[in-house]
């Protein structure tokens, strides 16, 4: 049962997002949290929101983060040993954000196995500015394979309209719309983007894309946002996982 209240009604506000399904959190491999006491840190502050699973999605792009599977499950392991320790009971697992370039579609040829949550899902990115040349074959060739793609934030791409998107999802694609982008944090027109992809009901997850202990304040505000309700009132796969 969704029950949100304002600050002035009341100070207990139930919060129904419980899976998160993107977020830096590993400590020290991307730009994310940078030591294990703040990802700790972090972690709490999101289970204080009501999360009861993350699934934190280190960058994988052959040039910036060089993450591998390897890398990103032996810190996941370190993570989960410090929060048993503190006896922090938020359950994390780990995928990754894929960055779509010419590596992962070598990867992707040469059948190697790429690190996915829940469904065989696969979370990617893509340049901020420019369509990738290859967005729709890696769509085909990633589906073909097995995987069922999420394409993490489409709103806040330079490139990105609501009928893009709609082509997209049309192609088998699952939509994530960043929490943050719901507050107007990146900007005016991502904000817009996204509220318009909500209307549309073109948003198969939300996800916090949580970096810092700011991202999480951002996560906490924007679950008061009327379009996080509105959100919440489609069929959202964060309930699924
Ligand atoms: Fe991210």
């Amino acid at each position: 049962m969704l029950s949100l209240f304002s600050k002035k009604q009341s100070q207990k506000i139930e919060y129904p997002l419980t899976t998160d399904i993107h977020s830096h959190l590993l400590p020290g491999i991307d730009d994310g949290v940078k030591t294990l006491e703040e990802s700790i840190a972090v972690i709490s502050q999101l289970a204080e929101l009501g999360y009861r699973k993350l699934i934190t999605t280190p960058h994988i792009s052959s040039d910036r983060f060089p993450n591998t599977p390897d890398i990103i499950l032996s810190k996941l392991a370190e993570v989960r040993t410090a929060l048993e320790e503190r006896n922090i009971l938020v359950k994390v697992e780990a995928a990754a954000e894929y960055y779509l370039n010419e590596a992962l579609m070598e990867r992707l040829y040469q059948n190697e196995p790429l690190l996915t949550f829940g469904k065989n899902y696969l979370l990617f990115e893509t340049n901020f500015m420019v369509e990738p040349f290859a967005l729709k074959d890696f769509i085909f060739k990633a589906s073909s394979a097995g995987y069922q793609l999420v394409f993490a934030h489409p709103e806040r791409y330079a490139y990105m309209t609501v009928e893009k998107a709609a082509d997209i999802r049309d192609r088998g694609v699952l939509l994530q719309v960043n929490l943050p982008s719901l507050l107007g944090y990146y900007s005016k027109s991502i904000q817009q983007l996204a509220y318009k992809m909500i209307d549309k009901r073109l948003v198969d997850f939300l996800g916090s894309d949580c970096h810092n202990a700011n991202y999480a304040a951002l996560a906490k505000e924007a679950h008061l946002n009327k379009y996080f309700v509105k959100a919440m009132n489609l069929p959202l796969h964060n309930h699924n996982i």
